[in-house]
């Protein structure tokens, strides 16, 4: 029987794929997520795409000592820590900061408090947005941190120093913080995507929503940045291929000595918004009505990842291209559509 990870997040849009990948590696899992931001129709997804006897869902909130606490008691054989749960959207962490450092920094610290001590690893989902506009580009990971825009961004960083400190008193407590570029996409066989609540806050969710006929327009947020066409530049990863580099970082923590590491994960490949849509209106052979619309506060010109560390340190090889990912998040969008599923 396989090891037994613990997925916080994990019906989210990233925990998801994760929760395939690593079913697929033969590992046994559990999930928690307090649905905050997805739909127990995801837990359903997953059986039907992984079956009956393959994950356990716990309905459990990260920031609840009490309810934390008792999920480690019932699985006292979990052997490693995927974490996930977090809130994600910039505006609405603007809003609502306390809210975010709640659920993000104290979520945090309450899942720490549990696990440093069992001697199981730690992965933690951090992101491209630490950096804010670097200075240099391709983006590697000691190119120096920005002052973030938004609490949310804040919460990463904070949340990167929270586990470093922690690796750094406690030889045992292995941990890695994966920093993620733009992930998209979705499982090959389309049963599971992102599935966002409301109006999509980011790109592709947004422009397949417009694809399928959900949405009106696309509103494009600013074509004067300094770039090829005006948009901003970013650098979009399949999800499938993130969800890999997460069972690769734990298998490294597994095997190693070291007790503390930082990946980027993107395809090192900056794309404007516009290509995006050119590129959709490919794939799907749908067209997309955009218009352009002001800047969005907060947003940087550009965006892309020197991924090498990853590559040759833990061999993290991408299968998939960019239009592969547009293709199967316009499935996901199809399946979501003929499914008659798309909640608000
Ligand atoms: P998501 O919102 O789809 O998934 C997060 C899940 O965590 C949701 O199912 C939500 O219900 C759950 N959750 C939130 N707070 C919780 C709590 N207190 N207790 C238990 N569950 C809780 O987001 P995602 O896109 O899958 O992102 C997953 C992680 O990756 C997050 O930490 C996010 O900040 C990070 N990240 C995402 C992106 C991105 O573009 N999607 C980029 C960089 C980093
Ligand atoms: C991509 C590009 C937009 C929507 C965000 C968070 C970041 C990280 C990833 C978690 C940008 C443009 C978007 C739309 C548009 N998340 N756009 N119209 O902004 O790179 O990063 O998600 O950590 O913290 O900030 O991703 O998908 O929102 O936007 O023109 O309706 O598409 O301006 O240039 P972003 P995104």
């Amino acid at each position: 029987m396989g090891l037994k990870i613990l997925i916080t997040g994990g019906l989210g849009y990233i925990g998801a794929h994760v929760c395939a990948v690593l079913h697929q590696k033969g590992y046994r899992i559990v999930l928690m997520d307090n649905l905050s931001n997805s739909f127990l129709q995801m837990y359903h997804q997953l059986i039907t795409l992984l079956g009956e006897q393959s994950l356990e869902f716990e309905k459990k909130d990260i920031s609840r000592p009490d309810e934390v606490k008792e999920l480690f008691r019932k699985h006292s054989d979990i052997k490693g820590v995927i974490h996930l749960a977090a809130l994600k959207s910039v505006n609405q962490s603007i809003a609502q900061p306390l809210s975010y450092y709640h659920n993000n920094v104290g979520g945090l610290i309450t899942l720490l408090s549990e696990v440093k001590s069992k001697n199981i690893p730690f992965l933690f989902s951090s992101s491209c947005t630490v950096y804010g506009q670097a200075d240099q580009l391709p983006i590697k990971e000691n190119t120096s941190l920005k002052p973030s825009f938004s609490p949310y961004g804040f919460t990463k960083q904070v949340g990167e120093q929270i586990i470093k400190d922690t690796a750094k008193a406690n030889d045992s407590f292995k941990a890695m913080s994966l920093r993620y570029f733009n992930p998209i996409g979705a499982h090959p066989s389309s049963l599971i995507g992102e599935w966002p609540i409301g109006e999509p806050q980011n790109l592709v969710p947004y422009i397949t929503q417009v694809g399928i006929g959900k949405r009106k327009e696309l509103k494009i947020f600013g074509d004067t940045y300094d770039t090829t066409d005006g948009t901003c530049i970013r650098d979009y990863i399949h999800v499938m291929d993130l969800a890999e580099a997460h069972v690769l970082g734990l298998e490294t923590l597994f095997s190693s000595n070291s007790n503390h590491y930082v990946y980027n994960v993107g395809l090192g490949k900056g794309v404007s918004v516009k290509e995006m849509v050119s590129r959709f209106e490919k794939v799907s052979e749908r067209p997309i009505k955009y218009k352009i619309s002001k800047a969005r506060k907060g947003d940087v010109p550009i965006a892309y990842a020197d991924a090498s560390r990853i590559r040759h340190q833990l061999n993290w090889q991408p299968k998939y291209s960019i239009n592969d990912a547009l293709l199967s998040a316009w499935n996901w969008e199809k399946y979501l559509h003929s499914n008659n599923d798309h909640k608000e």
